[in-house]
């Protein structure tokens, strides 16, 4: 063991001495990079990272353009900064930037290597889009499954009622945690994960947070891969029990799901039955192994960005009182106060579409995407960036650019009343899920999981600060994970907005 920490040692150290010596006498490069801050010999510009890097990152853009380099230990990461260079990276060179740059942090989960979100382009990652482009994601399959979310808004409503009576505080973050589980566990396995009150909720929140902050944070084995066998910031270790944690429970469901379906129990026809029947597929290499990594990835990448756009959202409408005034006025004309919402509803509610769109371009709740890795040489715009290098796409320095937006800073819903501007992927100005081949998979059931709650809330309760905070002082802070979560998690006081009487139902 000393041997080897000894030889890691020699070697990281012949290293730094072999780039010190070409970084002193560097012959210069015809093919240019992008240009960028200089930086510090061996670590580059690590120190003007910061524990914000959407922040830093779009300050140095300011300086050094839409499409910059920098140099962060061993690694050169470009980093795109404008709508233009986003669409020149995720559309017109879509398919060379389309690779992955695997953080070391997510390599210490079993089987990592058939993760879709971390595979680069190849056979394997396309089967899994397709599989989750026309069998998950499809208007029908979500329709089909829309029933099992309405009623969990059900029972989440009922959850809120005695907040509402005692006039205590609804913490915003547990609660939309608690319910993007429920809804993501329903569509996929027709089952509830957590009790929205429970500890349990809070726990498994916090699992998958530590995910997402472990695999975002700025980690020294990224930009040193010779050292990373020492895992210097301990993150290895910390994610490894949280992966650990996750993969037990949706094995658990797994070999349930596989008793029933042996037993000849009716078919649930959710995604963890369609994916089961691939396996079954001839010729197919699928096996349980990619369906529990699959299901991992659903439940990481969709709890957490889902649950906090709609805390965002709530954010922003607690700070604007009117807006959320108008988004309840729109629920009142469309749904009244006889029948609940449902998804059906939400195509009917473009002022409530425009909320969620606002909120989504000011908080994109991935700013720097996933880290994309160019598949080859590519030459862009003018610069050239070999293979292998990491690139990063400031959506949340996009979505605030004053160059593209009015007022960017401002919330105003209003701008998206009218316009195309949509988050689909088509408008480089407003990527909150990406675009192009890596474009979120999840989108249409995101898109259906907040607007249903929002409206389900906004519909039956009115929502006020807690005594004492005004809609000026609420705090904004954010911390940097892989997602952007509010740093203060919010709290808001329900009050029935509908009232049953012996005359009737009114809405107030
Ligand atoms: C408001 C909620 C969501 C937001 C803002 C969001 C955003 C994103 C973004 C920005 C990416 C990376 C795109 C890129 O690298 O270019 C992504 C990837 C991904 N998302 Fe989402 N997402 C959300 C919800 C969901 C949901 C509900 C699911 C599934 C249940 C999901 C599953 C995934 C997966 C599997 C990937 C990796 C795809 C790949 O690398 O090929 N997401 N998402």
């Amino acid at each position: 063991m000393a041997f080897w920490a000894l030889l890691s040692w020699i070697s990281f150290l012949l290293l730094c001495i072999h780039y010190l010596v070409s970084f002193l006498f560097r012959i210069p490069d015809r093919r240019k990079l992008p240009p960028g801050p200089i930086g510090l010999p061996i670590i580059g510009n690590l120190l003007s990272i910061g524990n914000k890097p959407h922040e830093s990152l779009a300050g140095l853009a300011m300086k050094f353009g839409p499409l910059m380099s920098l140099r962060m230990g061993f690694a050169t990461v470009v980093v795109a900064s404008s709508a233009r260079m986003a669409k020149e990276i995720l559309q017109t060179k879509d398919k060379e930037f389309a690779g992955r740059f695997i953080p070391d942090a997510v390599t210490v989960q079993a089987n990592y290597e058939l993760s879709m979100a971390w595979l680069s382009p190849g056979p394997c990652w396309r089967n899994l889009r397709r599989l989750c482009n026309t069998q998950m994601f499809t208007s029908q399959r979500l329709d089909a499954l829309q029933g099992l979310r309405n009623q969990k808004m059900e029972e989440l409503l009922k959850n809120i009622e005695p907040f509402s009576l005692s006039g205590e505080a609804v913490n915003v973050s547990q609660l939309a945690f608690a319910t993007v589980l429920n809804l993501v566990s329903n569509t996929v396995f027709s089952v509830d994960l957590v009790d929205f009150r429970s500890e349990s909720a809070q726990e498994f929140k916090n699992v998958v947070w530590r995910i997402m902050k472990y695999a975002g944070k700025p980690n020294i084995s990224d930009c040193f891969p010779q050292i990373k066998s020492f895992d210097l910031h301990g993150i290895r270790r910390h994610i490894k029990v949280s992966y650990d944690h996750l993969h037990r429970l949706i094995d658990d469901f797994i070999d349930q799901r596989l008793e029933t379906r042996e037993s000849g129990a009716p078919r649930k026809n959710d995604f963890l039955d369609v994916l089961l029947d691939h396996c079954k597929e001839d010729g197919s290499n699928f096996d349980r192994r990619y369906v529990k990594i699959l299901i991992t990835d659903l439940y990481i990448a969709g709890g957490d960005t889902t649950a906090t756009t709609f805390e965002w959202t709530m954010t922003e409408l607690l700070r604007h009182p009117n807006t959320m005034e108008k988004v309840q006025r729109e629920l009142r004309e469309v749904i009244g106060a006889e029948q609940s919402v449902e998804e059906c509803h939400i195509p009917q509610l473009p002022y409530l579409e425009a909320v969620v769109k606002e909120a989504l371009r000011l908080h994109p709740t991935v700013p720097l995407l996933l880290p994309h890795r160019t598949e080859s040489d590519v030459e862009l715009c003018g610069y050239f960036i070999p293979k292998h290098t990491q690139v990063l796409v400031n959506a949340w320095a996009i979505s605030r650019d004053a160059d593209y937006w009015e007022k960017p800073t401002n919330f105003m819903p209003e701008r998206f009343l009218g316009s195309d501007a949509d988050y689909r992927g088509q408008d480089f100005g407003f990527i909150p899920f990406g675009s192009g081949r890596r474009i979120c998979p999840g989108l249409p059931l995101a898109v259906r999981m907040v607007h249903l709650m929002l409206a389900s809330l906004l519909h039956s309760f009115s929502w006020k600060l807690p005594d004492g905070m005004k809609p000026e002082t609420v705090d904004m802070d954010a911390k940097f994970g892989v997602t952007l979560q509010k740093t203060v998690p919010l709290l808001a006081i329900p009050s029935k907005r509908i009232v049953v009487t012996d005359i009737g139902t009114t809405m107030y």
